[in-house]
């Protein structure tokens, strides 16, 4: 046995023991996806944390996906195996700054990405992932105004494509917004035919490039339907592991080496042994937060 099988086994054997599951996102190493009770996109990681019956939940993730499971199941420990593993886009807006643009601004409705920390879902009216955006945005009245935070890039994507005017926040995912529209000619220069898809958190003039934007799962979805032989991925690269999985016989280019998200490779098969063991490090979120954030997102839980 490989010293990664072993680790595996080992984690298998302790999720067993402590009544838990391991939840992981689509930009894990693939190791980590490989024993994952449950993989997905940030949409899917919230619902399956809601209604999970275990008592421990084990986040392979980043931190705001550690709170998001706090707050909707609060009876639970949830752990997040490197508490550095962070959000970069998370940490482009403070609670003092939104609370600020609230006060200018009482009449906005704050549509806030689910990428933000608890602090910031509680100052916000609802909640959106990539994957339901536009369905947010279009759930709002008609008039108001929108306030669309953190994530520039998404904001200006789902208000061209609700055909509505939202005022994004100056945030961005550093991942997705380095990929240039450069760099995706050239891969598509390389590869004559394949098409492009593309995640909403990269630039505009990088989505005008797309011949399909969606969430993590939706750009699965598209890439094994897709009767194209090779297909031009622009999104973070540990989504590879599953498309592979998903269509063996296709190729699929990464549009950027550069898409590695270096917060979601911090965690290791062994910190996820180690978290088991010493069941660290919980994440809680204090109720006087958890409530308000519960509400803005359960907003965009009945409408999933
Ligand atoms: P989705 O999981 O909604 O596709 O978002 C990608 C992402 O950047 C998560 O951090
Ligand atoms: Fe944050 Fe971007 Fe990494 Fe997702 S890919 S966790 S948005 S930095």
């Amino acid at each position: 046995m490989t010293d990664t099988a072993v680790l595996q086994e080992r984690i298998r054997a302790l999720l067993k023991e402590r009544n838990a599951v391991l939840l992981a996102h689509y930009y894990q190493r693939d190791e980590i996806q490989e024993i994952a009770d449950f993989l997905g996109d940030s949409l899917a990681l919230s619902i399956e944390a809601a209604k999970t019956k275990a008592e421990v939940l084990v986040f392979a993730g980043v931190h705001f996906m550690a709170e998001s499971a706090s707050i909707l199941s609060p009876g639970k420990t949830v752990l997040l195996p490197r508490l550095e593993a962070g959000c970069p886009l998370a940490d482009m807006i403070t609670a003092e700054r939104l609370a600020t643009a609230r006060r200018e601004d009482p009449e906005a409705v704050v549509v806030t990405y689910i990428n933000s920390s608890a602090a910031i879902k509680a100052l916000s009216d609802l909640c959106c992932t990539s994957a339901n955006a536009l369905k947010v945005v279009n759930s709002v009245e008609e008039g108001r105004r929108i306030l669309m935070v953190p994530d520039g890039n998404l904001a200006r994507y789902t208000a061209s494509r609700a055909g509505r005017e939202v005022t994004p926040w100056p945030g961005y995912c550093p991942v997705h917004h380095n990929l240039t529209a450069v760099q995706v000619e050239k891969v598509k220069a390389d590869h004559p035919g394949a098409p492009f898809a593309a995640h909403p958190e990269c630039r505009a003039e990088v989505l005008a490039l797309a011949d399909f934007v969606g969430s993590t799962t939706a750009i699965l979805a598209y890439a094994e339907r897709s009767d194209a032989p090779e297909v031009i991925i622009g999104t973070e690269i540990g989504i590879m592991c599953q498309l592979k999985k998903r269509a063996p016989g296709k190729n699929f280019i990464p549009a950027s080496e550069g898409l590695v998200c270096e917060t979601m490779k911090l965690i290791t098969l062994e910190d996820i042994l180690a978290s088991l063991t010493e069941m660290k490090h919980v994440v809680k979120v204090p109720e006087e937060v958890r409530i308000p954030a519960k509400k803005a997102l359960d907003r965009m839980l009945a409408l999933a």
